[in-house]
């Protein structure tokens, strides 16, 4: 899905980004060569940056056979 009409970045670009070192839509946007343009999308790709870089709760395995649940 396209977030950022003005640049064609997509959300996967910008998780990418994120999962890299991204903190902050500017260095996610400066990392895939472009910057701001008209800013419509600078929220939501923040948000897509934090959620990405949001510590992940960790699986463990049970032996019951039932799927992993968070721990
Ligand atoms: S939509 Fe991203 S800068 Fe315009």
């Amino acid at each position: 899905m396209i977030v950022c009409s003005c640049n064609r970045i997509t959300e996967l670009e910008i998780r990418a980004m994120a999962r890299i070192g991204a903190a902050t839509t500017e260095a996610a946007y400066a990392a895939l060569g472009c910057e701001t343009q008209c800013g419509c999308c600078v929220d939501y790709a923040q948000e897509l940056i934090d959620e990405e870089r949001a510590p992940r709760p960790k699986l463990r395995l049970v032996a019951s056979g039932k799927a992993p649940r968070a721990a």
